[in-house]
């Protein structure tokens, strides 16, 4: 523990919107002094009614605590709010709670590695009313000394998991995570419009859609174990006939106003291996 931790196991919270004030609240609950700094002071009079400390500005919030959690809208936010720091940030962990790119999690580690402090990124797999549930969890890369010092206080708030000492580790694990979200809910949304524009009963539909969306879950696991072997056995259909399929797709989905969802790359990734000899292997061969 670092003397600042000894001296002070304060945690301060620097932007208040939906997140930052679930994550007070939280900390509060959890009996945690909490120091709260807000672009919009106004903003967090009712979390200093209920018990949060108001930091004058956001260099004495920063320096009031050994943990941080930049709770803003985006790395933009952050690479703002760093901006305005110019003093020596040893002994603290400043962590960027917001969804971004990899590029954005190595710029913010860069800069809090210039100020002094320990880097953590954080990805947040949960809604506001989420927080400090068992149903929430949030990702965290980069110092893995910083995660272990305040497990506690992160653990407050979610199943905290960390994912790797690359700082852009957690940044990849939720983008990568809400893309397979929205692959998933798109799809099934461009089925929806396709089936209701055909005159088809949605609903009815809808019933055979979730099984199939099942089947994507139940092969999770022999998918990833294919990848991890190299090995891509044809399972019910193989390249060769995913292609004729996909190429209905297309056309079917030609026009529609969510597009095509990429599908004419996966045709020509399916084509290049076609014609490499590996039309008899099945779908995991496409990013084998
Ligand atoms: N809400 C969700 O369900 C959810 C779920 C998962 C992940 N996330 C992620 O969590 C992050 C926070 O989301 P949120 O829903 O809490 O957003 P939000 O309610 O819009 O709050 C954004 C906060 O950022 C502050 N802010 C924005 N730009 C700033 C700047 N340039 N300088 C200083 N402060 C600035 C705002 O201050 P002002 O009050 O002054 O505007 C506000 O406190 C986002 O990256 C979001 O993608 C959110």
């Amino acid at each position: 523990m670092t003397e600042i931790e000894n001296s002070t196991p304060r945690v301060t919270v620097i932007g208040t919107g939906a997140i930052g004030s679930a994550v007070v609240r939280r900390l509060l609950a959890g009996g945690r002094d909490v120091v709260v700094w807000n672009r919009t002071a106004s903003r967090s009079a009712r979390l200093v009614e209920e018990g949060a400390l108001p930091a004058g500005s956001i260099r004495e919030a920063i320096s009031s605590s050994p943990l941080v959690l930049l709770t803003l809208t985006d790395h933009a936010a952050v690479r703002q709010c760093l901006a305005a720091l110019d003093t020596d940030l040893s002994g603290r962990t400043i962590v960027a709670m917001c969804t971004g790119t990899a590029d954005d999690a190595r710029s913010a580690a860069q800069r809090v590695a210039a100020l002094g402090a320990r880097y953590l990124d954080a990805g947040i797999q949960a809604s506001p009313d989420m927080i400090g549930t068992d149903a929430a969890t949030i990702l965290y890369s980069g110092h893995r000394s910083a995660f272990e010092q305040h497990a506690a206080a992160l653990g407050l708030l979610s199943r905290p998991r960390f994912v790797g000492e690359a700082p852009e580790a957690a940044a990849i694990w939720d983008l990568a995570l809400f893309g397979v979200w929205y692959d998933a809910q798109l799809g099934l949304l461009r089925a929806l419009e396709t089936v209701r524009e055909a005159g088809i009963d949605v609903a009815e539909f809808s019933r055979t859609a979730g099984l199939q969306l099942g089947h994507v879950v139940e092969a999770v696991p022999g998918t990833v174990s294919e990848l991890l072997r190299a090995d891509y056995p044809a399972g019910p259909a193989g390249l060769t006939e995913h292609l004729a399929v996909i190429r209905h797709l297309v056309v079917l989905r030609s026009g529609r106003r969510l597009g095509d969802g990429g599908l004419p790359e996966v045709a020509a990734r399916i084509e290049a291996l076609i014609a490499d000899g590996r039309g008899g292997e099945g779908l995991t061969a496409t990013i084998g």
